[in-house]
């Protein structure tokens, strides 16, 4: 009888992130841009850090960023990192610098898998693909196909070729190899001649062409942070993430955590609150009908705070669903009118996260503030409604990276329309199928609290 083997393979991750981004035209590199409120190393380091495949990472950097990655881990509690090391002047320099220290790390590993740190959005599914493929392949490149016709030119700029798009791929990272190969291959190169070498496979390629590599499917989110314009690419990608999850409806990470919810008596506040109940968190809602606390008034906020703080000890969630939409013709508004929406909407929800700022800063925790999808584009007959929810967006991106070095998420939700009370007030009965239930916004919310993002908006839409 033959006994199989199953022993899992041991697998090193290697995160490139020692580029100097010479495209995104800034004196910071790329990876250390934020994105979303964090910054864009974060990203992939955290995606190969929760992967249960990967066993240790290798983090290239270039000098100087020594103290930054230090924060970042500590900030993190990233417990896979085994080197940090320093990149040379090409990424394929970079990747050799990190086998080499491999070399010297006692780990029997199995498998090496490089990635692009410029590539934040990487998911755990892409990752694992690749990882899995190395059990019947030597070497693995992640790809999608190629969607522009790709043209092949002389020196002259003339179309030399036009390659069968069919038989196209664009390449991505992670590339994922048998260690030894991988080694072999950097210790044939020639690095002073990286003609037409951008990663890890096409000097694998070059060096052993005999060897068939592998491909398994990317994602045609999974893209390279390159130009300025990818950036903010990736943020618009991000928020769609967010909303795709909002089928999510089981958030365990909410038991016993306490969150106070402002404007919590109906609509969306309420269906928040309903939710996380069940999950067993400790809810507290203050509101005008319920108990008397308008978001008007910081002394009575305060001391609102101040009192959960004394009962559980700590506040993990502050959530402001206040609001107030009055539709007119702007002439037709009155002063006070005017005064009331952005003493409402704006000024009471800059108080709310001075104040929450103390407690939230014990908690590490997190502030949710309340958009409107009219935040992209002011709206006739409730413009003063609408310049408020732009600000507030504005006001959530400032304040999450103010806090963010004191591990306070902030993050900000932007409903369609929504069949909330408010809603029927100003705008009568409508067609049911045009509304989002506040149910949707609620698990919507919830999904991106118990994320990591900061400083993101997250629309919530219908599907
Ligand atoms: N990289 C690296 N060491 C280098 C060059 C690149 O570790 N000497 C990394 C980058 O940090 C990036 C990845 O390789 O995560 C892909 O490279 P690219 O997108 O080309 O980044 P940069 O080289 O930084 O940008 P540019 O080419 O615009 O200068
Ligand atoms: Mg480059």
């Amino acid at each position: 009888m033959s006994i199989i083997n199953f022993k899992r393979k041991i697998n090193t991750g290697i995160i490139l992130a020692a580029g100097s981004g010479s495209r995104f035209h800034t004196n910071i590199p790329k990876q250390f841009f934020k994105l979303a409120g964090r910054f864009l190393i974060e990203y992939s380091i955290d995606t190969f850090e929760k992967c249960d495949l990967v066993d240790e990472i290798i983090v290239v950097i270039p000098s100087g960023y020594e103290t930054k990655i230090n924060e970042l881990i500590e900030k993190n509690s990233w417990k896979k990192i085994r080197n940090i090391i320093f990149g040379g002047d090409s990424r394929a320099a970079s990747t050799k610098a990190a086998l080499n220290s491999l070399k010297e790390n006692k780990t029997e590993v199995d498998n090496v898998i490089i990635h692009d740190a410029a590539r934040p959005l990487l998911t755990s599914s892409v990752l694992v693909r690749c990882i899995e493929k190395l059990n019947t392949c030597q070497a693995v490149d992640v790809v999608v196909p190629a969607i522009d016709t790709i043209v092949e030119v002389t020196s002259s700029d003339e179309v030399k070729s036009i390659p069968d798009r069919n038989l196209l791929r664009s390449g991505q990272t992670p590339q994922g190899f048998h260690k030894q190969l991988i080694f072999e291959a950097y210790k044939k190169a020639d690095l002073n001649n990286l003609d037409g070498i951008t990663c890890d496979c096409s000097l694998l390629k070059r060096e052993f062409p005999e060897i068939a590599i592998a491909t398994v499917e990317g994602d045609n989110s999974n893209i390279k942070i390159t130009n300025p314009i990818d950036l903010f690419i990736a943020e618009k990608l991000i928020q769609s993430h967010r909303t795709r999850i909002s089928s999510k409806k089981e958030f365990k990470s909410l038991k016993n955590k306490v969150i106070v919810i402002f404007g919590g008596s109906y609509g969306i506040g309420s269906s928040i609150a309903e939710i996380a109940k069940k999950e067993d968190a400790f809810v507290e809602i203050a509101s005008r009908s319920i108990n008397n606390i308008d978001i008007n008034q910081p002394e009575l906020v305060n001391e609102f705070l101040s009192k959960i703080q004394e009962k559980y000890k700590k506040i993990d969630f502050i959530i402001n669903t206040t609001g107030i939409l009055i539709k007119k013709h702007i002439k037709d508004q009155t002063i006070e009118e005017v005064s009331t929406t952005i003493s409402t909407n704006l000024t009471s929800a800059i108080n709310l996260a001075k104040i929450s700022y103390l407690y939230l800063k014990m908690s590490r925790g997190c502030l949710v503030n309340f958009s409107s999808s009219s935040y992209t584009r002011g709206r006739s007959s409730y413009a003063t409604y609408s310049a408020t929810k732009a600000a507030i967006v504005n006001f959530t991106q400032a304040i999450a990276e103010e806090w963010n070095s004191e591990g306070i998420r902030v993050i900000c939700i932007s409903p369609e329309r929504t069949r909330t009370p408010m809603r029927v007030r100003n705008f009568g009965e409508e067609d049911k199928n045009t509304l989002l239930d506040p149910k949707n916004v609620a698990y919507t919310t919830l999904s991106a609290m118990t994320s990591s993002l900061s400083g993101i908006v997250v629309d919530a839409r219908r599907n």
